[in-house]
């Protein structure tokens, strides 16, 4: 029998790999079992850092190829696919390495191999028991499946095998129209795809701000993206010249055929607990398969869970959150998450960011709000720089004042929607941000002046 650790954690994504850092830090004696062959979990391997990577990348062959001109730079561009990968191979190495030496830094055993829980305090991973006082679960995610639609991760793939294509699809049927539809579409649509979208809602993007959900539809229709929206999927057929699928109306109706070289299933992610041993040792999910937790605690003593094999959303830094909290509960600290202040960004052209309650919410709560918007259109840098599509909005109490949500679109929210979360996470009014002096000319000077819209003395339109 292995020494007792006092915190073993089981996956080593970002839910897992902040635990055993924090868990470090705290002066615990940790290990994280990871089976994939490289610590960053879904998000740096398969997720988040090549998916961005490829979005940056893509945005700049696509901006070289027919924005460079209309400020004077000619140029002539052409599209290296294998570089162009390979360079997102780059940045994934050296960032999964870089976790193996932030795990040697603060005195983290890695683990390799598969782990299962057999007992309250032991895990066993290739034939070895490891003994804890703690165990976490952070074993994630996996992509989620249609009937009749048979992920070969070649000609229909998964976001996994959409990051990986090795040549350019004519045609890219993307089923789906949320966050990986989207980002990824963008991706080969910006290299050359045809790209259409067929997603089961009568709207794209469900659970974000109708006003965001409008504009966002108008400016991928203006990209020549096409959408089929209020149709679901029924199969997809191999057949001589490509693929086949088969679509009808949500409701059910008449069915209609489309063609494409490569289909990409983007219709959500399941948590991933496949071979834990959870019945063994008491641990309950709930119907769809998360792990049922209260405060991270599940129903078993001393296994706690985190990060997108738990409820909530199925974000990077909301693991991160829990990780952190999670291993500062453990040390006897006062670890907390504010899961009202959790940012949500989509990485497209223009980036979309949100932070807080929706329109929507606000309305079917019955909180009384006032809102402030300003478009980019009416911002001096967004304009220098010929990136003038989008805006901000800002929701407030109608009569505290507090900040209850931000919704953005335009190029470089994703940076701009920390302010409003920092701001959410003070309790700050929106005349706070209205009277932050902000630097000129930014794009950031949008976010003031939507806070000054709250109560109506937007002074720049
Ligand atoms: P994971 O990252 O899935 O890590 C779990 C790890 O546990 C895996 O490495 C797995 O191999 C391992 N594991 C599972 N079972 C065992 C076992 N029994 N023993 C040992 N190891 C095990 N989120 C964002 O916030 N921003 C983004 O831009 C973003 N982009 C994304 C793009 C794509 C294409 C995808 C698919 C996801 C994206 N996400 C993004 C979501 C993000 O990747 C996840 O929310 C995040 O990775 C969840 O972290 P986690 O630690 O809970 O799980
Ligand atoms: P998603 O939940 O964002 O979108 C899935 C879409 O598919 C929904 O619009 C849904 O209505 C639709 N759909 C479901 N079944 C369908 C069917 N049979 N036919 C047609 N449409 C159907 O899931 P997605 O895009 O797969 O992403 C998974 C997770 O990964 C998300 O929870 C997201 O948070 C995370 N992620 C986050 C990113 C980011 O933060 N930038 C980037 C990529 C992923």
């Amino acid at each position: 029998m292995s020494e007792v650790y006092d915190v073993l954690i089981i996956g080593g994504g970002p839910g897992g790999y902040n635990c055993a850092i924090r868990a470090g830090q705290l002066g615990l004696k940790v290990a994280c079992i990871e089976g994939r062959g490289a610590l960053g979990g879904t998000c740096l391997n398969v997720g988040c850092i090549p998916s961005k990577a490829l979005l940056h990348a893509s945005e700049m062959y696509e901006a070289a190829e027919k924005d460079f001109a209309d400020l004077g730079i000619k140029a002539s561009v052409e599209l290296d696919l294998p570089t162009m990968m390979e360079s997102k191979e780059k940045t994934v190495s050296a960032l999964t390495q870089g976790i193996a030496f932030l795990f040697k830094k603060n005195k983290v055993d890695y683990i390799q191999g598969f782990g299962k829980i057999t007992g309250n305090g032991t895990v066993e991973v290739e034939g070895k028991t490891y003994t804890a006082k703690h165990i976490v679960i952070a074993t994630g995610s996996e992509v989620a499946t249609l009937p009749n639609v048979d992920i070969d991760e070649k000609k229909i793939v998964s976001s996994t095998g959409a990051l990986a294509l090795s040549e350019v699809p004519k045609k890219m049927l993307v089923i789906g129209a949320g966050v990986i539809g989207l980002e990824l579409g963008s991706v080969w649509r910006r290299l050359g795809a045809e790209v259409a979208v067929v997603e089961y809602l009568p709207h794209i993007l469900p659970g974000m701000d109708g006003e965001i959900q409008k504009q966002a539809t108008r400016m991928f229709k203006k990209q020549k993206v096409k959408f089929e929206l209020g149709r679901k999927v029924t199969g997809v057929e191999k057949t001589k010249s490509g693929l086949s699928v088969t679509t009808e109306a949500s409701a059910g109706g008449k069915p209609k055929d489309i063609d494409a070289d490569v289909v990409l299933v983007a219709i959500g992610r399941r948590p991933y607990t496949n071979g834990l041993g959870l019945d063994g040792v008491g641990v309950k999910t709930d119907k769809r398969g998360f792990i049922e937790t209260n405060y991270f605690k599940t129903s078993a003593a001393n296994i706690w869970a985190i990060g997108d094999c738990t409820t909530g959303p199925m974000l990077a830094h909301k693991a991160e959150e829990e990780a952190v909290a999670v291993a500062e509960l453990i040390a006897g600290k006062a670890g907390h998450v504010n899961y009202d202040v959790i940012p949500g960004v989509i990485y497209t052209s223009p980036e979309i960011a949100c932070v807080g309650k929706t329109e929507e919410e606000l309305k079917e709560a019955g909180i009384p709000y006032k809102s402030g918007k300003f478009p980019f259109m009416a911002n001096s840098r967004a304009r220098a720089n010929h990136e003038t599509d989008g805006f901000v909005k800002i929701l407030a109490h109608a009569e505290t004042d507090e900040i209850l949500g931000a919704h953005m679109i335009g190029a470089g929210v994703s940076e701009m929607i920390a302010e409003v979360a920092l701001a959410m996470e003070f309790k700050a009014a929106s005349e706070d941000i209205a009277r932050t002096c902000h630097a000129h000319p930014t794009c950031s000077e949008a976010v003031r002046q939507a806070a000054m819209d709250v109560e109506k003395w937007a002074m720049q339109m």
